[in-house]
């Protein structure tokens, strides 16, 4: 789909928690390494006046041209990288550290509102789900290369899913399982679990926990500047741990969030998106 025929459809989650916890000032700069349509990075350039700069990464070259249409700002640059290599991609343009770094992880409204690309159960048939279309196994191949047991570790272990265990090999089992998921929740009022499902294909397609531990482990530490702050969004809670146990688990990190900040039920409402959000911050205190 060319930007054109696509308007951003993706509603920032927690924008004024984003913000407050990203403690913004002019002349900062600030990675947002996962920039999508550019909703947190419109807000963000505002809070840097001219002497600050943003640089925007992401993985899907289909969203960086739809950032490209907003963040015209001149101190706004946008490269296609996975943060988990920001290290690599700040290199690029001769900036050694930076004050802040957003994290919004997962997938943005606009992937999923575009059907070719297969990350929603409504989709036009095919199963893809890569976040770059050139990148690893699109889902259909990895369904077909992977045995059961694999199969139903994903779903268990990224979906969160307690009822993996139906045999799924082709895209044709995972639609007929989706459908009896559908079922299953709309009878039981309940979250669609044909969500999890989909969600556990595309962490495991785009290998999303290996770039979640890359980035805590290896990058944030060799691009923050001392006490420079990170601000993680996550929508799983596998991920959420990963980040919990990361911030807790090193002293080069002074975490600022006891808890993880949730949604108001307001934002809720207008965004149901933001219901599984869960924001934690920290500070690199810088030893690495
Ligand atoms: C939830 S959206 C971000 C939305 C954005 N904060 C906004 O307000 O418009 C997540 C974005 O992260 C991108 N992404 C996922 N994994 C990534 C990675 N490892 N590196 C860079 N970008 C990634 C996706 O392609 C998607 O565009």
């Amino acid at each position: 789909m060319s930007p054109s025929e696509h308007r951003p459809v993706h509603v920032p989650v927690m924008p004024r928690e984003v913000l407050q916890w990203l403690q913004l000032s002019p002349g900062l700069t600030v990675l947002d390494g996962t920039v999508g349509a550019g909703g947190h990075s419109t807000l963000i350039l505002k809070s840097l006046g001219d002497s600050g700069r943003l640089i925007g990464l992401d993985r899907d070259p289909m969203m960086l041209r739809l950032a490209s249409q907003k963040l015209t700002h001149s101190n706004c640059q946008l490269i296609r990288s996975s943060y988990a290599e920001a290290s690599a991609a700040l290199q690029q343009l001769g900036v050694p550290r930076v004050d802040r770094v957003l994290l919004d992880l997962g997938l943005s409204s606009d992937q999923l509102a575009d059907r070719e690309r297969g990350f929603g159960f409504d989709a036009g048939g095919v199963l893809d789900m890569r976040f770059h279309p050139h990148e690893g196994q699109p889902a259909s191949e990895l369904l077909r290369s992977l045995d059961q047991n694999t199969l139903e570790e994903i779903f268990r272990t990224h979906g969160e899913e307690p009822a993996a265990g139906k045999p799924v090999s082709t895209a044709e089992e995972l639609e007929s399982c989706v459908c009896d998921a559908v079922g299953a929740a709309r009878n039981a009022g309940g979250r669609n679990v044909a969500t999890r499902v989909f969600q556990a294909l595309r962490i495991a397609v785009n290998q999303e926990l290996q770039h979640v531990e890359r980035m805590l482990t290896e990058t944030l530490p060799a691009i923050l500047k001392p006490e420079g702050i990170a601000v993680i969004l996550t929508f799983q809670s596998l991920e959420d741990r990963l980040i919990k146990n990361a911030f807790k688990g090193h002293q080069g990190w002074q975490v600022l969030t006891k808890t993880p900040v949730t949604a108001s039920p307001a934002e809720i409402r207008l965004n149901p998106r933001s219901r599984s959000a869960k924001l934690r911050a920290a500070k690199w205190m810088g030893h690495e």
